[in-house]
């Protein structure tokens, strides 16, 4: 293998806390410990297409561990194995152009990636490294739903918004004796729901692994009515849906490498519970996008700059093709080809994978202390 003397770093999928910080680690131990040359392409893999790039120097990632998002931003779409390009007729074709980006690497002496994302971005790392570009993943989503690592950066920080959320959706519930419905992310993935429900004290939890009965919802709105607390709280997941129900669906985002976008249970579920609970006034907040952003929490950035100063370490030791990942308390990889996608070229994985287990540990402390998950007892 050519020797490294210059690396390159990409920031794909939904943005979250935390990868500021595993770019803080990755170009302080590439120059620091490796006297790497490092440059950050801009907007994920459509940088590596569009040759948009910046050096970055410890200047450059001085004073960002704390901040959310990314100083390289980043794309949920340029699957550059399979990118839609409109045509002068308006019609979309789609077209491989990987073979220009790895041109561009070389064209800048970029010898190797270093690529932080969730499935659909590590796949195309998968196919780069395929191509004989050497990259390394690391792990990155706020769904926690990558089963090659314990937990992914940017949960935590997302939790701490959740639990934070509904501390303060308590208060005026109380006031007002309502009803409220929060909805969070996690595509098809409860974990959001469930860790973020269980230390906002939620009394209703709803995931997509466990489908609910409406009408186990509003039996429980009316056990908390008669033991005296006339407010009751909800927390549904994006994914979650009704038995025999399903999923509500917010967009089809055709050029993503994962197209559905899954959003607005919790208006739904809102409109159906006032209809029959007529007693109590239902209010309905969706927590969005605000999951994402902030400040990042200690948590978030210890692991960031953890994945990032391993990740360098693993591909200067030979370790390309393979993904950092967290095992109880220590770094250690994978490769990546068992971390994505199904094998072919181009081809994304469907997402989801670490969901909760309806009879895990989780579930039964939380059905222990009274939470319902929408089912008949
Ligand atoms: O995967 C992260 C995530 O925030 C999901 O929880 C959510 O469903 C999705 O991304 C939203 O994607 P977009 O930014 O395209 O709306």
């Amino acid at each position: 293998m050519k020797k490294i003397r210059k690396i390159g770093i990409i920031t794909g999928g939904g943005d979250c806390s935390g990868l500021n910080a595993v770019i803080n680690g990755i170009t302080k131990a590439a120059i620091k410990k490796y006297g790497l040359e490092v440059v950050g392409f801009t907007r994920g893999y459509k940088g590596l297409y569009t040759n948009a790039h910046r050096p970055l120097g410890l200047k450059s990632v001085s004073g960002i561990m704390h901040e959310g998002g990314t100083i390289l931003k980043s794309s949920n779409k340029d699957n550059l194995f399979n990118l839609p390009i409109r045509q002068s007729d308006g019609t979309i074709e789609y077209k491989d152009v990987s073979d220009e980006a790895v041109q561009n690497l070389k064209y800048l002496g970029v010898a190797a990636l270093i690529v932080i994302g969730g499935d659909g971005t590590l796949t195309s790392a998968r196919d780069f490294y395929r191509k004989g570009i050497p990259v390394v993943g690391v792990p990155k989503t706020i769904d926690n739903d990558l089963p090659a690592t314990d937990v992914t950066f940017g949960y935590n920080t997302s939790l701490e918004t959740i639990t934070d959320a509904l501390d303060k959706i308590h208060t005026t519930a109380y006031s007002h004796d309502r009803v409220m419905v929060v909805e969070v992310m996690g595509r098809n993935s409860g974990w959001l729901a469930l860790e973020g429900g269980l230390a906002g004290s939620a009394d209703v939890i709803l995931i997509p692994e466990i489908p609910y009965d409406i009408n186990a919802i509003v039996e429980k709105v009316r056990e908390r009515d008669a033991f005296g607390r006339n407010f009751t709280i909800i927390v549904v997941s994006e994914g979650a849906k009704p038995k025999d129900g399903k999923q509500v669906i917010r967009e089809i985002v055709e050029d993503s490498a994962d197209s559905v976008r899954l959003g607005g249970i919790g208006q739904v579920l809102t409109d159906q519970l006032q209809k029959l609970i007529p007693e109590h006034e239902v209010r309905h907040t969706n927590l969005a996008y605000i999951q994402r952003g902030g400040i990042t929490s200690q948590f978030d950035r210890a692991l960031g700059l953890m994945f990032g100063v391993n990740a360098v370490d693993l591909l200067m030791s030979g370790g390309a093709g393979r993904m950092v990942q967290l095992k109880g308390r220590k770094i250690t990889s994978i490769p990546l080809d068992e971390v994505v996608g199904t094998g072919k070229v181009g081809e994304t994985s469907k997402g989801g994978g670490k969901t909760v287990d309806p009879e895990g540990q989780h579930v039964q402390v939380a059905k222990a202390i009274g939470i319902s998950f929408g089912e008949i007892e």
